[in-house]
């Protein structure tokens, strides 16, 4: 008899205490972020100045923009280095809190993820070399005599692999890269003609890689802004709030022209 009383008591002891820690953990509020304190990005640093590696560090625009964002949520930034292409889709299902890595708004991207604000502009550009038969833009022909490079899963690609009557050069004539370094790598040793991408990467490839120049013109201009997952309308929220506050205060400007300079 004592042993069944301690049993029930037991019992009731247990049960006591999961209803306490589960009423705990039901009426405490949802974190903002997947790990608690924590701010995961995901990127692609090889897109300078917008986001490269600096010896072991992350450098760059987006790097430094979502250090100030990290700071005013009062989370700690963790800079994840991934394939671009693997952004969207990480973001989309929770893996990354966000991704910033010069990411441009395309009505595609929003059927999967949500965009903050812009912060930044692009238009794409083309790089050749300075002694290529390519003077301008005019040159550029999809009909098997050029190879374009990109980096795989960019605007750059999606536009440059597009059909000739919406203003590509055909799937057949792109080569796709990793990275956009890969891709101007492929350009210096002749195995493209060509590299579409971003303009301020553009500049950068151009400066740090003797022979290369930039086509003039540009396509139309692009927005950049930071994915976040469609069911964290919170995170969402807070990273606006933290981003134009930082766009009103002149914080995004001065890091935009550290990286840029202005001309
Ligand atoms: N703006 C282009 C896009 O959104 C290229 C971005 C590439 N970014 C990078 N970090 N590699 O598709």
């Amino acid at each position: 008899m004592k042993n069944l009383k301690k049993i029930i008591c037991a019992v009731l002891a247990i049960t006591l205490a999961v209803l306490t820690f589960a009423g705990c953990g039901g009426s405490k509020e949802k974190a903002l972020t997947a790990t608690e304190g924590k701010l995961v990005m995901a990127t692609n640093a090889s897109f300078p100045p917008y986001e490269f590696k600096d010896g072991n560090d992350f450098a760059g625009i987006d790097v430094e923009i979502a250090g100030k964002i990290a700071e005013q949520l009062g989370l700690e930034l963790e800079i994840k280095d991934v394939e671009f292409g693997s952004i969207i889709g990480g973001v989309e299902t929770g893996k990354f809190d966000m991704g910033m890595a010069g990411m441009t708004v395309t009505d595609e991207r929003k059927k999967s993820v949500n965009f903050s604000d812009s912060y930044a502009t692009g238009v794409q550009t083309v790089i050749v070399k300075e002694d290529s038969a390519i003077k301008s833009l005019d040159d550029l022909k999809g009909d098997g005599s050029m190879k374009f490079g990109v980096q795989q899963d960019t605007t750059g690609d999606i536009y440059a692999s597009d059909t000739a009557e919406n203003g590509g050069y055909g799937e057949e004539n792109i080569i796709r890269y990793k990275t956009g370094n890969e891709a101007v790598l492929a350009l210096v040793s002749g195995k493209v003609d060509a590299v579409i991408i971003d303009n301020e990467p553009a500049k950068s490839y151009v400066a740090s890689n003797k022979g290369l120049t930039i086509l003039d013109g540009a396509w139309v201009e692009e927005q950049y802004a930071i994915a976040i997952s469609k069911d964290n309308e919170e995170l969402l929220t807070k990273v606006n709030e933290a981003l134009n506050a930082l766009i009103d205060d002149g914080t995004v400007k001065s890091i935009i022209d550290k990286y840029i300079s202005a001309k």
